[in-house]
């Protein structure tokens, strides 16, 4: 990819990249997981950075070594979700990460699609409460697809709404799952968040501030 003229679609991930929801994700996870008798750790649940809710509890139960019959687990990932939304109640536009309205406003305003394509059922609710709603061309969420992250559903249902290549399109995202994700799909990938987290041969953005369509375009050279 040599200019930005052949950049068309950027999807961005939602939890850890438009907001810092994934420290929430974690906190009710370990309290499920205290529950079931395991301690789940900062660099295990690393692993469940972009997994579907389901899948993140049936990994949980591996690392517990528990199974649960299908009501228990109907259970838990019900309380689950409570202990999150109670944990994201108060969540608001100064919850928007920095930089990233103007970075999203800069990628529009030279004509480039702007979507989400996250994991999560929650998308829509919590983009209402950042006042974001409107800043997306399209928001493809956990409701729309079959199939959790690594598998790029998620991020090729953007390219075929807006009839892109994915060689012509570049993914935000914190999660080793979601850059596989978009790997998978050979689509360009820019990390965000905390390098160390993150494989060490994708170029990693600590935070959108101050981020041009130039910066994307270097950070995307070898990807
Ligand atoms: C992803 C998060 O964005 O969404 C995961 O990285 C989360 O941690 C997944 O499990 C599903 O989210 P939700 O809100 O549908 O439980
Ligand atoms: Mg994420």
């Amino acid at each position: 990819m040599r200019n930005k003229e052949s950049v068309q679609l950027c999807i961005f991930d939602l939890d850890g990249v438009i907001t810092d929801t994934a420290k929430y994700h974690y906190a009710a996870w370990r309290s499920i997981s205290k529950e079931l008798g395991y301690e789940l750790t900062e660099s295990a649940n690393e692993k469940l950075k972009g997994v579907s809710r389901y899948q993140s509890l049936q990994q949980i139960l591996i690392w517990a070594e528990r199974s649960l019959s299908k009501e228990a687990t109907e259970h838990l990932l019900d309380k689950k979700n409570k202990t999150y939304l109670n944990l994201i109640e108060s969540l608001c536009p100064q919850d928007v990460l920095p930089g990233v309205k103007f970075f999203v406003e800069h990628l529009k305003e030279n004509g480039i699609f702007v979507t989400i394509g996250s994991a999560s059922k929650n998308a829509n609710n919590i983009l209402e409460k950042l006042n974001m709603m409107d800043d997306f061309d399209l928001v493809v969420d956990g409701h729309m697809v079959k199939h959790s992250k690594p598998n790029p559903e998620v991020f090729l249902l953007s390219c075929q709404a807006f009839d892109v290549a994915a060689r012509h399109t570049v993914v935000f995202e914190d999660s080793y799952k979601g850059i596989g994700a978009a790997r998978t799909a050979k689509m360009h990938v820019i990390g965000i968040g905390n390098p160390a987290n993150l494989p060490e041969d994708v170029v990693v953005w600590e935070s959108f501030e101050a981020k041009t369509i130039d910066d994307m375009i270097e950070g995307i050279k070898y990807s």
